[in-house]
């Protein structure tokens, strides 16, 4: 009987050990992005250490960071968190071409500060956005990060207008609403991929490009460039992802952590692409680039000309998704409404 009694003992320590927090040890998190380790340069790089910081701290849960690329582009690396090879990624453009609707976001001169697109992204519009492309994708937006405002640089001249970039070659990523958008402005669109991009000005294949100021100073672009209008024509956003079997997966205390600690990756990211801009800025200028800010007047011109034949576009490549550009500018209205 005593025997009996030890044993029941020790299975009921062994339980015990073995509760479910315990058998967590083993679960590991691999989260890739193609920024830069560097967290103090790269909002992406800077989201992932601090996500990796907080769940790591908060539970057994392991993060294994997979920076540059170690696991190839975005979309690479897309495809691995919905095969589950990757169960978290950080990515800007390549989710709209899976979640057509995330489109809606590159439709230029939509956001008019950051802050206007942080409160859009968080409200309910960012909400019906994620649950879509979750159903779309099963790929769950646990936060949005920023890549930022995007804007033209060139080696030619300054650009104050459109009438300006008439004519001048312009990188675009291979992504076809820049293409249309830098059309619509009336300069020659030309596709080529990021790792080409120093290559084809050097070169001259490309007189300019579009890209945030921090991703322009910390990749040397202004070395290579003169003129830079601070435009602002995109708010590109970063998806903080992660698959949602995997997600579905964790304990329920184990989820509330990790999205926790994505959502403050999230603002981490963007507070660092702000730092980020405010210093390449000054730095790109000490360091010889001529910036235009352009006035209002002059914004306008870019964006009676752009929008239109974007939407325009838009409307015929989203089909029935179209309706997206409405959430949107609904969005918009309405948090216009409230800051007034
Ligand atoms: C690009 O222009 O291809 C991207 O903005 C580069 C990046 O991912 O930082």
């Amino acid at each position: 009987m005593r025997g009996l009694v030890q044993t029941i003992a020790v299975i009921c320590l062994i339980l015990t050990c073995v509760s479910p927090a315990v058998a967590q040890r083993d679960v590991t998190i691999r989260l890739a992005h193609v920024d830069g380790a560097e967290w103090q340069k790269s909002k992406k790089g800077a989201a992932a250490e601090i996500f990796k910081n907080i769940v790591e701290n908060e539970t057994n849960i392991t993060v294994q960071l997979f920076p540059a690329k170690a696991l190839g582009d975005e979309d690479d690396l897309v495809q691995q968190a919905q095969e589950g090879t990757a169960q978290m990624v950080i990515v800007s453009a390549a989710l709209s071409k899976l979640c057509k609707p995330a489109y809606v976001l590159d439709i230029p001169y939509t956001f008019s500060s950051a802050p206007i697109a942080w409160d859009v992204l968080d409200g309910p519009f960012g909400d019906a956005l994620a649950e879509t492309c979750l159903e779309r994708t099963g790929l769950r937006t646990l936060a949005f990060g920023e890549t930022g405002f995007r804007n033209f640089t060139n080696s030619k001249r300054p650009v104050k207008t459109p009438e300006d970039l008439k004519g001048l070659k312009i990188r675009v990523q291979p992504i076809p609403l820049y293409i249309e958008m830098v059309k619509a402005l009336g300069a020659e669109p030309t596709p080529i991929a990021w790792s080409e991009l120093p290559n084809a000005l050097t070169t001259g294949v490309v007189d300019g490009q579009e890209n945030p100021v921090g991703t322009i100073y910390n990749n040397n672009l202004h070395k290579l460039q003169d003129y830079m209008i601070l435009d602002g024509h995109n708010y590109a956003v970063d998806f903080i992802l992660i698959n949602d079997e995997f997600y579905q997966y964790l304990s329920e205390s184990d989820r509330a952590v990790v999205s926790k600690a994505a959502r403050v990756a999230g603002i981490m990211s963007r507070a660092i692409q702000q730092f980020n801009t405010a210093e390449s800025l000054s730095l790109v200028i000490e360091e010889g680039m001529e910036v235009h800010v352009p006035s209002a007047e002059e914004l306008a011109q870019f964006r009676d000309l752009a929008r239109p034949a974007v939407i325009a576009w838009l409307q015929e490549e989203l089909g029935e998704d179209a309706i997206w550009i409405e959430k949107l500018e609904q969005a918009l209205a309405a948090e216009q409404a409230n800051t007034d």
